[in-house]
C-alpha cells in the first residue's frame, strides 16, 4: 500500500478540522492525512475551521477562526476570558483530562510503572480562585485606555476585562479603581510595537485569607517621579501599592526598579496556621486553598518521623520547608530569589521556627555546598518551575542521595523524563498525586514520591 502523501500546509491557510483529543498544555489535536495540527481553542468533536499560525515539519500550530460544529461535551462558556480556555469543558471532564494526562507523561515520556496514581484531588473553588493576576494596559480602537489580558496568541493587542472570574471581587475593583484614576489622569498606555508610552501592567495580589491587598503598577521609564501618582494609593485603597518601573522590552513584571508608594512593600498570607510575608518579586502559589492541600500532600508523601534533615529546594518564601519543620529535624532551604530568601528568613522568625536554613543561590551550583556544609539529607523536597530540573540538577540531587524525594511538579511532561532519570539512578517512583490548583485552564499540578529502591 502506498504511504498516505502529506498534505501540504502554509502559514495563513484555513482548514477545516475535526479534534479527537487534548495535547499538554490545552491546545485541540486534529490530523490531516496524518499531519498533525494542534488547534488553540478546540476541545475533542469540535469541527472547526481554523487557520494555520506556524508550521514545522512534524506539525503545525492553528487558531480557531469559527466552531462549525461543537464536540458532544462543549458546555457554554460562563463569559469570555483568555485566562480559562477550558471552561467550555464540564469541570468533571477537565480534572479527568488532566489525570490522564498526567498518567500519559509518566508512561510514554517516562517509561514509567509501578507507581500508584493517587485520585485527584478537585479544586474548592472552580472561579474567582486565584490571589495574584497580573493583567496589561493597552488602547482600544477608539483610543480609549483599557486594562485587561493579552489576546490569546497576541504580544500586542489586549482586550479590555471588566469582571475577571478568577479573581475576587476585591481584586477586580482595585483594578477597576486603578483604571478609572489612570483615565482621569489622561495616562496613556505604552504601545508594545513603538515601545514608547507609559503604562504597561497592573499586578493585584491578595491575602486570600488576611483580605490584604497589594496593587503594583508597571511603567515604562518614561521620566516619572513618585509624585506623579499622588492620590493613585487612595484611589485604589489598596494597603500596599508599589510602582515599578521596567527596566527592558520584555513583557515580565519581575525585575526593574520598584518603589512602594504606600504602606507595606509586602503583603501576609495565611496557610495551614502559618503567616507568610510575600515580596512584590517573589512567587507564592496563585490558588491559596489548594496551595494548602498540595503542601499537605507533600508532607504525607515526607513521612518526616521528627529526627530527619530535609532540604526545600526552589524554596521560595519558605512555603514548604515551614510547613515540614514541626515535623523534621532540621530544614534547609535554597532559593535562587533574593527577597524571597529574605521574606523566607523573616517567615521562620514570625511563626518562632528556628529549625530552619535558608539561602539565596541556584539550585544548581549550591547544592553541593549545601550538602558539604549541612551533611546529606534524609528528605528532599524539589518544586522546580515549568522546564523541571536540568540533568546536572538530577546529578546533584542524586550525588546528595536522600532517602525520600519529594517532587512538587507544575508541569508533568518534564516531572517525567525527570522522574525516569532518578529511577535509573536506583530510586522507585512510589506515589503520584495531582492537585487542581488552576480550574478553567490546561495546566497541571501533582506531587510525586520517589525512595531509594
Ligand atoms: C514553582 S516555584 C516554588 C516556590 C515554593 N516552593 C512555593 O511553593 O511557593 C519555583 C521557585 O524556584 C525558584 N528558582 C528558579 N530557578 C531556580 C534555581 N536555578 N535555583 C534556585 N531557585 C530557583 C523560583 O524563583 C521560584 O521561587
Amino acid at each position: 500500500m502506498d504511504a498516505p502523501t502529506k498534505t501540504r500546509v502554509e502559514r495563513g491557510d484555513e482548514l477545516e478540522l475535526t479534534v479527537d483529543s487534548l495535547a499538554f498544555g490545552g491546545a485541540g489535536v486534529a490530523r490531516r492525512d496524518g499531519y498533525v495540527v494542534f488547534v488553540r481553542d478546540a476541545i475533542p468533536g469540535d469541527t472547526v475551521r481554523a487557520v494555520v499560525t506556524k508550521r514545522k515539519k512534524a506539525y503545525a500550530e492553528a487558531r480557531t477562526v469559527a466552531l462549525l460544529e461543537p464536540g458532544p461535551e462543549r458546555i457554554e462558556p460562563v463569559a469570555a476570558h483568555p485566562g480559562a480556555p477550558w471552561q467550555v469543558l464540564p469541570y468533571e471532564r477537565q480534572v479527568a483530562i488532566k489525570a490522564e494526562q498526567v498518567q500519559d507523561a509518566l508512561q510514554r515520556i517516562g517509561h514509567l510503572e509501578g507507581y500508584e496514581l493517587e485520585p485527584l484531588v478537585p479544586a474548592v473553588e472552580q472561579w474567582r480562585y486565584r490571589n495574584k493576576l497580573e493583567y496589561s494596559f493597552g488602547t482600544a480602537p477608539d483610543g480609549e485606555l483599557i486594562c485587561g489580558f493579552h489576546a490569546p496568541g497576541s504580544w500586542e493587542q489586549i482586550e479590555h476585562v471588566e469582571d475577571c472570574l478568577l479573581a475576587s471581587e476585591a481584586g477586580n475593583e482595585a483594578r477597576r479603581a486603578s483604571l478609572r484614576w489612570c483615565r482621569e489622569r489622561g495616562l496613556r498606555a505604552y504601545d508594545r510595537r513603538a515601545q514608547t508610552g507609559l503604562l504597561r501592567n497592573l499586578v493585584v495580589r491578595e491575602g486570600r485569607r488576611t483580605g490584604e491587598l497589594q496593587v503594583r503598577i508597571v511603567t515604562s521609564d518614561e521620566g516619572l517621579v513618585a509624585s506623579d501618582f499622588d492620590g493613585f494609593a487612595e484611589a485604589v485603597g489598596a494597603g500596599s501599592v508599589v510602582w515599578t518601573r521596567a527596566l527592558d522590552v520584555g513583557e515580565t513584571t519581575a525585575g526593574g526598579i520598584s518603589e512602594v508608594l504606600h504602606g507595606t512593600e509586602a503583603i501576609e498570607e495565611e496557610l495551614g496556621g502559618l503567616r507568610f510575608r510575600i515580596s512584590a518579586d517573589a512567587f507564592f502559589q496563585t490558588n491559596t486553598e489548594m496551595a494548602e492541600r498540595l503542601y499537605g500532600l507533600a508532607a504525607e508523601y515526607a513521612g518526616l518521623q521528627g529526627w530527619e534533615r530535609v532540604y526545600d529546594l526552589f524554596c521560595g518564601i519558605g512555603t514548604i520547608g515551614l510547613s515540614l519543620a514541626p515535623r523534621a529535624g532540621e530544614v534547609w532551604g535554597l532559593e535562587i530569589v533574593e527577597e524571597a530568601i529574605a521574606d523566607a528568613i523573616a517567615n521562620a522568625r514570625r511563626n518562632e521556627i528556628d529549625n530552619v536554613r535558608f539561602f539565596a543561590g541556584d539550585v544548581r551550583l549550591a547544592l553541593r555546598q549545601m550538602v558539604d556544609t549541612s551533611g546529606r539529607p534524609d528528605v528532599l523536597v524539589v518544586d522546580p518551575p515549568r522546564s523541571g530540573l536540568s540533568s546536572k540538577i538530577v546529578r546533584r540531587v542524586i550525588e546528595a542521595a536522600p532517602t525520600r524525594i519529594v517532587y512538587v511538579s507544575c508541569n508533568p511532561t518534564t516531572l517525567a523524563p525527570n522522574a525516569a532519570q532518578l529511577v535509573e539512578a536506583g530510586y522507585a517512583l512510589r506515589r503520584v498525586r495531582p492537585v487542581d490548583m488552576f480550574p478553567q485552564t490546561p495546566h497541571i499540578e501533582c506531587v510525586a514520591l520517589l525512595e531509594r529502591a
